[in-house]
């Protein structure tokens, strides 16, 4: 008999930093979704990576929530994939320990989130900050990803994942499975609305980013006031118009039409015309979603069911990785 073909894994993770963004969702959270019949998902709100930046308590505690009832809200299924937050599955701090002794700090020196981070935040450059790195190895090792979602800014952390692993590999053989960052075809690299150069961001000032939980009001605002250029001319041309292609590439993602056919049609209009379409087209995207969120926000019972369901499969899995570790690296069985 034939046996049937093992889907490869999965993982990927946001953090409850803010609200999810709309580059959250255009750039990630969309592609989650259609990659959950193909493979076996593990979606995780990474909220233990979150604290590397001073969090409010109580704002921590209402976003890790938040950005669950938002994953699903959108429409990722808990049957068919594995949502969870970090923090309930202890297996990553006690894996992150271990990774770490097998992992150099010129390693983690040269990667330029930490260097870009620790300017930005140079009154708390923490060792955690430092390290955030090796908690995201080991995040990927526990479950044997195959593939990692992410955007271009997390591609040196998977890296160095794999780094990590192939060394861990060749000290104790094939414990881990080498994962690989994943590109998903369809996928929009959403920028900011303020500083189009960079990536949208839920830490990011209020303007800049418009988030899944932004009114039609606060969206039309934003819109309107996105950086563009004194050309007046609308074209897809990132590197010498970043606002205006920011703005047509999120509309693209937004509704399916191709840049092409985008620029074409608002050939001879202007700035004010193709920022209140992609407004429109937003506030029309993000409002079934919303409603399905408030729904869910309401019902707080089966919002911790999930998440408790989440934690225990993941755990499951997390720890038979962890104690294969630990047996390997010479730990005595409890
Ligand atoms: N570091 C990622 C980010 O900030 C989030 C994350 C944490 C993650 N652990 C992960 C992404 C593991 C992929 C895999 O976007």
């Amino acid at each position: 008999m034939e046996q049937p073909v093992k889907k490869q894994r999965i993982l990927s993770g946001i953090q409850p930093s803010g609200t999810p963004t709309l580059g959250n969702y255009l750039g990630a959270i969309r592609n989650w979704k259609l990659l959950e019949d193909q493979y076996d998902c593990l979606y995780m709100v990474a909220d233990l990576h979150t604290i590397t930046v001073r969090q409010e308590p109580s704002l921590l505690r209402a976003r890790s929530l938040q950005t669950m009832a938002l994953l699903l809200a959108v429409g990722l299924d808990p049957e068919k994939s594995i949502l969870f937050l970090q923090s309930h599955v202890p297996q990553h701090s006690q894996m992150s320990w271990l990774l770490s002794c097998y992992t150099y700090m010129g390693e983690m020196s040269r990667m330029t989130q930490f260097k870009d981070k620790s300017r930005r935040h140079a009154e708390n450059v923490n060792c955690g900050l430092f390290t955030y790195p090796i908690l995201m190895a080991g995040d990927i090792l526990l479950y044997q990803a195959n593939l990692v979602p992410v955007g271009n800014d997390q591609t040196q952390h998977v890296e160095i994942c794999r780094d990590i692993a192939a060394r861990f590999n060749s000290v104790y053989g094939n414990v881990f499975t080498l994962p690989e960052g994943y590109n998903p075809k369809v996928g929009a690299r959403v920028m900011s609305l303020q500083e189009p150069t960079r990536k949208m961001s839920k830490s990011d000032a209020e303007d800049s980013f418009i988030s899944m939980l932004d009114t039609p009001d606060a969206i039309r605002r934003k819109f309107r006031r996105a950086v563009t250029d004194s050309e007046a001319r609308i074209a897809f041309d990132p590197a010498n118009k970043p606002g205006v292609s920011n703005l047509l590439s999120i509309l693209s993602a937004l509704t399916d039409e191709s840049l092409d056919s985008l620029v074409e049609r608002f050939g001879g209009k202007g700035y004010g015309d193709l920022k209140s379409a992609v407004a429109e087209a937003t506030v029309e995207t993000l409002a079934p979603f919303q409603q399905e969120f408030n729904r869910l926000m309401a019902d707080k019972a089966y919002l911790q069911s999930v998440c408790r369901t989440g934690a225990e499969r993941a755990g499951r899995l997390a720890e038979r990785t962890l104690s294969k570790c630990m047996k390997k690296i010479g730990f005595l069985a409890p």
